[in-house]
């Protein structure tokens, strides 16, 4: 394991005022010297279609995002909830990467965070991707959670995190999350 874990990070949001990219941006900042955050979107991947892969193959945007995941020492995933489960976009990601050959997440540990304006703070859809990663044989850190509800009272308008607590909670979860990634599978 190297001195410096590098952590590739996945908003489930493609929007440029994302909460759960805010999110990512925050943790990315709080993280100590150990660990760099490379922050990934889901913008631009089509909608999986069984017939376009027989024809053309995994698309190249899918390929590159998987070999960032593949090499990572870990991934984060932040994941918005909309309608009581992950976006579509999230999953439609996870199933194009299970396509790729030899799993890119296989035996990856993964960490999952979310934000919402709501007060659940994605809890619901946080483990509907924990099922989903059951499925892509990754290794999801089970605790601490990370729940930023009311999303709207915890970030500025300039997507900076204003809440002191959630920060000392994020620099919690990062170094258990650093624990996990080092544990060695
Ligand atoms: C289609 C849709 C469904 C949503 N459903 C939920 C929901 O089930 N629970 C929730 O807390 N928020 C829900 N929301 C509100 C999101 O929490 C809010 O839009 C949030 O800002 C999305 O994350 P983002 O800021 O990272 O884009 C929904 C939003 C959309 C667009």
């Amino acid at each position: 394991m190297p001195d410096k874990l590098n952590i590739v990070a996945i908003s489930g949001s493609m929007r440029a005022k994302s909460f759960n990219t805010s999110l990512l941006r925050a943790m990315r900042d709080i993280a100590n010297a150990n660990m760099s955050i490379d922050i990934q979107t889901l913008k631009g991947i089509p909608v999986y279609d069984g017939d376009d892969e027989d024809a053309t193959g995994v698309p190249q945007i899918v390929i590159d995002l998987a070999e960032k995941i593949r090499a990572a020492d870990g991934v984060i995933i932040a994941t918005p909830e909309y309608n009581f489960t992950i976006p579509g976009g999230l999953k439609n990601a996870t199933d194009w990467i299970s396509r790729v050959k030899n799993q890119p997440f296989g035996n990856k540990p993964v960490g999952i965070v979310g934000a919402a304006a709501g007060p659940l703070g994605t809890a619901r859809s946080q483990y509907q991707l924990r099922q989903n990663l059951v499925g892509l044989s990754a290794l999801a850190m089970n605790k601490p959670e990370v729940f930023v509800g009311s999303a709207h009272t915890k970030f500025a308008d300039d997507g900076s995190l204003a809440d002191e607590e959630t920060g000392k909670f994020l620099k919690l979860w990062l170094d258990a999350f650093d624990a996990w990634v080092r544990r060695g599978f």
